[in-house]
């Protein structure tokens, strides 16, 4: 990948490919102290306000810097590792690849709370983890004074919900969800009912004194993969199939329409959402919901299934911070005449963690 000069024109060239680099957009990143402020990194000048036909006058390639004369009379020296930055786009976490997994995962990445955790180089690791696995495991969390919520704010925004800004789960008389009972929960995505659903879950473990109600995790991702194998008919109606997620209590009514697997410009997995109770597919041929039913009936079978599970048992301390797009989450049934069992739960939004990593990235110089 580099950068070549012909005729007063800017060429990116990467694996043979050659293709002009527009001279407006170099003018935009004219970076000098009258163009941009240095601190917040933002723009002096309205690029909208710039003359239509920008050109170069005057052109220097060097082993570090391109110098530009631009038409307008303004000069610029940029870094060439700047400019293919921008091309790599390795700041992405899209380049983090996405390790896919079943039920034998046996060593999580867990990671210890401590002092200044939030900006130390742990913390990227951690981030780093949650991206390759779809959670992390946070331990010795402290546990008073809802302790979730700056846990939440430190990585970045709390996502506030018709639930709360952050919620406990313990079984309680009346419950508007499922969620509060010692009922076991199959597994399944939080919010799909939401538009847009809430990224990342965090729950905490405050005291956990019985002996079931564990913890389980699926991997989306890797359940997807194999119905794309094994099940391809299956997997095309669970793309293109977008049915009504709805939940209602007394004070609101809240409906999203989505696929249940959702994939991207790319026809890659972006995300999935399950939740058997909630769902409702729109009246359509017979056939088709024919298909559609047996579609749905398989996948949830692979989602329960023991090949794919993970269980564990959370102690008091332990934060479990799981990708809300990505893994499907339920829990163990558990007998509430065995003791207490606490958690507490919030939601937060990928820019949080995407802003923390890469701020850490720049912090470390990693
Ligand atoms: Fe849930």
């Amino acid at each position: 990948m580099k950068i070549e000069l012909e005729d007063n024109k800017v060429f990116f060239e990467n694996h043979g490919l050659k293709k002009e680099i527009h001279p407006f957009w170099l003018r935009e990143r004219v970076n000098d102290d009258d163009h941009v402020d240095k601190k917040t990194q933002q723009r002096l000048f309205d690029p909208t306000n710039l003359k239509d036909n920008i050109k170069i006058d005057n052109i220097d390639l060097s082993s570090k810097f391109l110098e530009v004369k631009f038409n307008d009379g303004t000069f610029t020296k940029l870094e060439i590792s700047t400019i293919l930055k921008e091309f790599l786009n390795t700041n992405d976490v899209k380049h983090i690849s996405k390790t896919q997994w079943d039920s034998s995962l046996k060593d999580f990445n867990n990671f210890k709370f401590k002092k200044n955790f939030f900006e130390n180089e742990e913390m990227y690791k951690a981030l780093q983890s949650f991206y390759k696995f779809g959670f992390v495991i946070f331990k010795n969390v402290p546990t008073d004074n809802n302790y979730i919520v700056d846990f939440a704010n430190s990585i970045g925004s709390i996502r506030r919900t018709n639930f709360g800004e952050f919620f406990n789960v313990k079984s309680k008389p009346n419950p508007n969800d499922l969620a509060y009972t010692s009922l076991p929960l199959a597994p399944h995505t939080d919010n799909p009912y939401r538009n847009p659903v809430p990224c990342i879950q965090m729950l905490h473990c405050i005291e956990n004194e019985v002996s079931g109600g564990h913890s389980t995790l699926v991997d989306g991702f890797t359940v997807t993969e194999k119905l794309k194998k094994s099940f391809p008919d299956y997997y095309k109606i669970l793309t293109e199939i977008k049915v009504r997620f709805q939940f209602i209590d007394h004070s609101v009514v809240l409906e999203d329409w989505a696929e249940m697997i959702q994939l991207d410009e790319n026809d890659n997995f972006k995300q999935v959402r399950f939740s058997p109770r909630l769902d409702f597919v729109p009246l359509m041929d017979k056939d088709k919901l024919d298909l559609y039913y047996a579609a749905r009936k398989k996948i949830s079978e692979l989602y329960n299934s023991d090949e794919f599970r993970i269980e564990f048992k959370l102690s008091p301390g332990d934060l479990l911070m799981m990708d809300n797009h990505r893994l499907l989450h339920g829990r163990t049934t558990y007998d509430a005449n065995e003791g207490k069992r606490f958690l507490q739960g919030c939601y937060i939004d990928y820019d949080s963690t995407e802003g923390k990593l890469k701020h850490l990235k720049r912090k470390f110089n990693l």
